[in-house]
């Protein structure tokens, strides 16, 4: 399919001289279209919602992890694919490294630990396998943890990402419809000024964004509750968008990363359980009041 369309968009050659089409033809636009690949709802996904970030290293796996675990104690079915294919950290989070089976119309059972369903490349491949891939078969790959498995029935698919905005952001966003994104970020210059940079990325290709998850900027003392801060109160995560939640540095959430135990099932009556809480809340609230609205919408013009 990729190929045909590329035959159609090689250079006309005409005698000794070469002329390259400026405009695409009626048929060669016809390919193209045939070609791109649609946004396909997943079969018995209700929500897909992407973790992002410019930077590496500030905590998307670890916000994605337990945001899935927050939203699967409230209840809802929760599945977490990892889209970062070369550096996975979701069966490392999560404690799940078996290879997935696959079911009889040839799609990949995600296993489940925590009551998430979890899919990595990390699964697939041997641990100390280095992954050589180029744009297309990355972009490929994600399709396939996207599209070969067995995810229904879900209410919400949260997706782990690979820091930046590259192929597998695109791939995404083209594959399948994102109900909204959330930015993680430390309110280090260097990753809110990449942050931003994705954040408007997303906007171009109009993925709403839920807001940020702010992490780092502070540790709590475990005995007296002190607050001790990182950053100056002007270093800020200015021009990103609002606010979600923000994550303290803490010891038990480094461990828990460690240990394959998120940090809301290990400690779920602590204060960052709370806060992961919170962010689900916030998330799946805002989600049900667009469905309202939706529906509001879809009523009237009924009427
Ligand atoms: N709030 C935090 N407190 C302590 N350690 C954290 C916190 N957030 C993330 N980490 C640790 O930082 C490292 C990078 O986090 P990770 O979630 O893998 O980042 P990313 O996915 O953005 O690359 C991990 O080892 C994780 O345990
Ligand atoms: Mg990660």
């Amino acid at each position: 399919m990729y190929n045909s369309s590329l035959m159609a968009l090689r250079p006309l050659v005409r005698s000794n001289s070469r002329s390259y089409a400026v405009k695409l033809t009626e048929h060669q636009a016809a390919i193209m279209a045939r070609g791109l690949p649609k946004r396909e709802r997943l079969r018995g996904v209700q929500d897909i919602i992407v973790v992002a970030s410019g930077k590496g290293g500030v905590g998307k796996s670890t916000v994605a992890a337990n945001f899935a675990c927050s939203l699967a104690k409230l209840g809802k079915r929760v599945g977490l694919l990892d889209g970062d294919i070369f550096g996975p950290s979701i069966p490392l989070l999560m404690n799940v490294h078996d290879e997935p089976l696959v079911n009889r119309d040839n799609l990949m059972i995600p296993p489940q630990n925590y009551n998430v369903k979890c899919l990595s490349m990390g699964m697939l491949t041997p641990p100390d396998g280095a992954i050589i891939w180029r744009g297309p078969l990355v972009m490929s790959a994600i399709q396939r943890l996207l599209k070969g498995a067995d995810w229904s029935p879900l209410d919400v698919l949260v997706i782990d990402t690979p820091p930046g905005t590259g192929d597998v952001h695109l791939s995404l966003t083209q594959h399948a419809p994102i109900s909204g994104v959330i930015l993680v970020s430390t309110p280090h210059t260097a990753a809110v000024e990449v942050t931003l940079r994705g954040a408007k990325m997303y906007e171009k290709l109009k993925v709403p964004i839920f807001g940020l998850v702010e992490n780092m900027r502070y540790s709590t003392c475990d005995k007296c509750k002190h607050r001790m801060e990182f950053f100056r109160p002007d270093q800020s995560t200015k021009g990103l968008p609002k606010q979600l939640i923000s994550l303290p540095l803490d010891a038990h959430i480094a461990e828990c990363c460690e240990e394959g135990v998120p940090v809301v099932v290990k400690y779920p009556d602590s204060d960052y359980s709370e806060l992961f809480k919170q962010l689900a809340q916030q998330i799946s609230d805002t989600l049900d009041e667009r469905r309202n609205q939706d529906l509001k919408a879809s009523s009237n013009s009924s009427a």
